[in-house]
């Protein structure tokens, strides 16, 4: 039995701004009109906790990850081989070769990409990099305001301090995304505006635990998966490398996510339970969203209505778009919110064809698997 009203549940259409999750055209008229801004504010009211109770170690598992992560720094300037030379143009090629062709197996006749030669969908793979890359930036951006908001609103002191390890090495991972931006590809492009909304709900919510569940088990659980597929298609070395060394981290982030959220959603209530998962399944679609490069398309002079349809139909697209949840359904099983309010969220899952996840391994247990350091040793625990 649970004690949630039927007016407490909020339809499909109040959480996403739209009744079906696959509207294309609803998808693709969402755009980041503010392409020339140089920053962005976001109000947020929430209080800042202080504890007066200092014991270290009061919950071990966090402890335990906040030594490993004393461990497990690197930097960013000095620990990677960035003397590498990358030739953006072969590397879109190699990879193309190395995973099967350029365009995606796209069924392009009749459409205004019939007309595109070798140059142009080279051209769309440089731009699809520099898109990527950019993206994974400022939602690192995103983490390390997130986690620094952690670091004030959490109310246990071994959470504060594993918090603090993670605004450093979110610091890194903006850094050294920038530097590869910079110095090894040939543009920026702004926050996709999916993106952007979710990153600044998850910023306005007053509530700690929604921080972490918006950050740590979400976006980060869906950027260890990107940043692993990622890893495993490219091949370019210092790419690889970096991929590796920012997983290494962004697997402590999530399982700090799922250690601290157990232990909170053990005493929360059923409608207090659906709110999280109602949020949870905003940022599954808003995060699937993005993944249509809409801003791409644009730059290489086509429609992104037009193409989005065609994208759709590709199976590997689809099984990437889908892959993408591998890290965040075992994850929110293990925190209960599958299976909460009548499993709500597993029928949305179920809906976004990424429930047979929900058996994989968790992040609070897979992470130590994870580890490495610039010696390439494993952390000792
Ligand atoms: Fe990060
Ligand atoms: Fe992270």
């Amino acid at each position: 039995m649970t004690d949630i009203t039927e007016a407490q549940m909020r339809a499909t259409e109040d959480i996403i701004g739209r009744s079906e999750v696959d509207d294309l055209e609803a998808i693709m008229s969402v755009v980041n009109e503010d392409w020339d801004s140089v920053s962005h504010s976001v109000h947020s009211d929430y209080d800042t906790v202080f504890t007066w109770d200092y014991e270290k170690g009061q919950r071990p598992k966090l402890d335990k990850l906040y030594e490993k992560a004393k461990k497990a720094q690197w930097n960013a300037q000095t620990d990677l081989p960035w003397e590498t030379e990358v030739d953006q143009e072969q590397l879109v090629v190699a990879n193309a070769v190395a995973n099967g062709g350029f365009n995606e197996g796209i069924d392009v006749s009749g459409t205004s990409l019939a007309t595109w030669g070798d140059k142009e969908w080279i051209q769309f793979g440089v731009e699809s990099q520099n898109w990527t890359l950019s993206q994974f930036m400022h939602g690192e951006q995103g983490a390390l305001v997130c986690t620094a908001k952690i670091v004030e609103s959490v109310p246990w002191m071994d959470a504060k301090y594993y918090a603090s390890t993670q605004v450093m090495d979110e610091a890194r991972h903006v850094e050294v995304f920038n530097k590869y931006l910079d110095e090894k590809l040939s543009g920026h492009y702004p926050i996709n505006a999916h993106l952007r909304m979710l990153l600044d709900d998850i910023i306005a919510d007053s509530r700690w635990d929604m921080t972490y569940l918006g950050m740590q088990i979400m976006v980060e659980g869906l950027a260890l998966a990107a940043f692993g597929f990622m890893h495993q298609m490219t091949t370019e070395p210092l790419l690889k490398q970096m991929l590796r060394y920012v997983m290494s981290d962004e697997s402590r982030h999530v399982a700090f996510g799922v250690l601290s959220l157990q232990e909170y959603y053990s005493q929360l209530s059923a409608s207090e339970l659906r709110e999280r998962q109602e949020f949870a399944f905003e940022a599954a679609v808003r995060m699937r969203d993005r993944f249509l490069q809409q801003e791409v398309w644009e730059r290489m002079g086509v429609k992104g209505n037009e193409v989005a349809p065609l994208l759709m139909q590709v199976p590997e697209r689809k099984m990437f778009q889908v892959m993408l949840f591998s890290k965040i359904v075992p994850n929110l099983k293990k925190l209960g919110l599958l299976d909460a309010a009548d499993g709500w969220l597993r029928e949305r899952f179920t809906e976004l064809g990424a429930i047979a996840f929900e058996d994989w391994v968790d992040t609070g247990e897979e992470y130590e698997s994870l580890q490495s350091t610039p010696e390439g040793d494993q952390v000792a625990s």
